[in-house]
């Protein structure tokens, strides 16, 4: 099912992959928690979208101080999200509809849960099994101050203190502590978790905080105590490569040929500039790793096309895969506006090589801004006493029918009472269900149909014949973007206040939005606005004999739900406006991850 591409091209450097976070998917058991089963009922539906792979984020035993990125067993799958014979039975039915499972890996930290960690507590200080973590002794009177000043992610300093005085260091959550991968038995024990997943036929891994790993082994102060993507003492050290080289080999020794073909990991790496993320993609390390150029881009002309050309310096998207969104950032409609991110949706599916879609992102969902206090679960919050509200709004369970209990996101059956939701659903979320955007030929849903579609019938898109750095920019007013691609292609998105005339073509394929038409009849491209089209010679009239050029699809906005909850007046004018003015203000979404 993968998108363009060549011969040879292994089938990811393509794909369109769709990021299930399981606890928000799809609830099964009507514990109120998606899971396992959840997601296999809901795989034909995946299927109707037209993905190519799944990536999962964590599925793993956890007591879920973290979503989940708290792992406490490699090998397991948690309770209350099913059991190894749930995850097998997804791998079965992805595979009948073509579809890969790409595994979400978190090697720079496990849960204080973990048995090796509970092990490690429990033994002395200068213990082989504190070798495996990072204990140190305090620093001042008694040792009462952390061993350095390094910043937790998630606020406050990265230490936390043990009852026989010695610290641990945990990058994120105390919750979290942070292997001592110099310590070898820690990348043996990496080596086999890898293997049990590939032998249970997964395509791939997205691998966690992949830039975490090693620390500087003085472990000293910093200079600049403020969060930082650059090389630092404990980022990007050198040595973490030699890490993805031996994983790239155990990959490589699985076939390519057949299902699911060859494996894949990717990396979540932020850095500070495309030199550090070069590192990563030597041919003999992680095949790809994720580009954020677009999920911190403003929406505006410069800023995107800087976002795509920054990415264009280190890789084409076929080994950095686009993204717009994710389970950590601002959903794009409230960043940007609802025009805003159906037009954005068009870029990123337009884009050479591989994109990446977040559960709901299909929906149109906004992000869900006034969860009670109470009911916030991301350790974001508590951390920095609610300065930072966190990653809650865009991990609301999915709403699947237009109303019922949960908007059909627990099992549904008559005589059944589901419990609540494990984060509030707003009031109104049954308007952006899947039940009601599936009938509706201008909703959110139909766009993604009906792009992922020509996507995969069009010799241009995916990594298109030249591989993937093939786009070229066309002359464009200052406030569009428009490239082409070839055979044939042409993108065009309009990012000012204006109408702007579409570049030369011979058909429009796709729209996210009604076009318009200008004093002498020509097709003109609204604001926020984006536009498929069939690249030819001459711009032709939008109204010819009284017929109006249409786009394959007719499309409408949907309105976000109203009511108290967040986001709720997204969909509106003001609404939109109002994410466009955000984003005008605060070009980064969210840079605690
Ligand atoms: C990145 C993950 O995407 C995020 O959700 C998590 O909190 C941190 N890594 C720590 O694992």
């Amino acid at each position: 099912m993968s998108t363009g591409g060549n011969e040879g091209d292994p089938w990811w450097a393509s794909a369109v992959v769709y990021q299930v976070y399981p606890r928000s998917f799809a609830d099964a058991d009507g514990d109120g928690i998606g899971d396992l089963p959840g997601l296999v009922n809901r795989l034909p539906y995946l299927s109707g979208l037209g993905v190519d792979a799944i990536w999962l984020s964590p599925f793993y035993p956890s007591p879920l101080k973290d979503g989940g990125y708290d792992v406490s067993d490699y090998t397991d799958v948690d309770p209350r999200l099913g059991t190894l014979g749930d995850f097998d039975a997804l791998i079965d039915g992805a595979r009948k509809h073509h579809i890969r499972v790409i595994v979400d890996l978190v090697p720079n930290h496990c849960s204080s849960d973990h048995p090796l960690f509970k092990k490690a507590l429990a033994a002395p200080a200068g213990s082989v099994e504190r070798a495996l973590f990072i204990f140190r002794d305090g620093r001042g009177p008694d040792g009462g101050e952390p061993p350095n000043n390094w910043p937790s992610q998630f606020g406050g300093p990265a230490w936390t203190r043990v009852p026989d005085g010695q610290w641990y260091l945990h990058l994120f959550d105390s919750s979290q502590p942070d292997w001592n991968w110099r310590d070898p038995r820690v990348g043996a024990m990496f080596e086999e978790i890898l293997r049990f997943w590939l032998d249970r036929g997964i395509g791939g891994f997205r691998v966690d905080v992949a830039h975490g790993l090693f620390k500087d082994p003085q472990l000293a102060d910093v200079a600049d105590v403020t969060l930082t993507n650059r090389p630092s003492a404990y980022y990007h050290r050198p040595e973490v490569h030699t890490v993805y080289r031996r994983w790239r080999e155990i990959l490589d020794s699985y076939p390519s040929d057949g299902f699911p073909g060859a494996r894949t990991a990717v990396g979540e790496v932020w850095a500070d500039s495309a030199a550090t993320l070069k590192a990563y993609l030597a041919d003999d390390e992680l095949p790809q790793i994720f580009n954020f150029d677009l999920v911190r881009a403003k929406w505006s002309p410069t800023a995107v096309r800087e976002a795509i050309e920054t990415t264009h310096e280190f890789a084409d998207g076929s080994r950095a895969p686009w993204v717009i969104g994710n389970h950590d950032v601002v959903r794009p409609v409230t960043r940007w506006g609802v025009d805003a991110a159906r037009a954005a949706a068009l870029l990123l599916l337009a884009l050479p090589g591989s994109a990446y879609i977040y559960q709901g992102e299909e929906l149109g969902l906004p992000e869900v801004e006034d969860i009670p206090d109470d009911a916030r679960r991301d350790p974001t919050f508590r951390r920095t006493g609610g300065m930072e509200v966190g990653r809650d709004g865009c991990r609301v369970p999915l709403p699947w029918s237009a109303a019922g209990a949960s908007f059909g996101f627990s099992r549904t059956d008559p005589d059944f009472d589901p419990a609540p939701p494990w984060l509030p659903q707003p009031p109104g979320w049954g308007a952006l269900s899947v039940a009601v955007q599936s009938g509706d030929p201008g909703s959110f849903l139909s766009l993604y149909r009906a792009a992922l579609r020509l996507r995969r019938e069009h010799p241009a898109l995916g990594v298109g014949p030249d591989g993937g750095d093939a786009m070229r920019w066309l002359d464009a007013p200052d406030q569009a973007l428009f490239f082409a691609r070839d055979p044939g292609f042409v993108f065009a998105v309009n990012l000012g206040d204006s109408a702007v005339p579409l570049p030369p073509h011979s058909a429009v394929l796709l729209a996210s939005g009604p076009l318009g038409a200008d004093g002498g009849g020509r097709a003109t491209l609204p604001r926020d606005t984006a536009a498929w089209l069939t690249a030819g010679l001459q711009e032709r009239p939008v109204l010819t004999a009284g017929v109006q050029e249409r786009p394959v699809m007719c499309v409408r906005k949907i309105r976000a739900p109203s009511g108290r909850h967040g986001g709720a007046d997204s969909g509106t004018a003001q609404g939109r406006n109002a994410g466009r003015a955000r984003e005008r203000a605060q070009p980064q979404a969210r840079g605690r991850v």
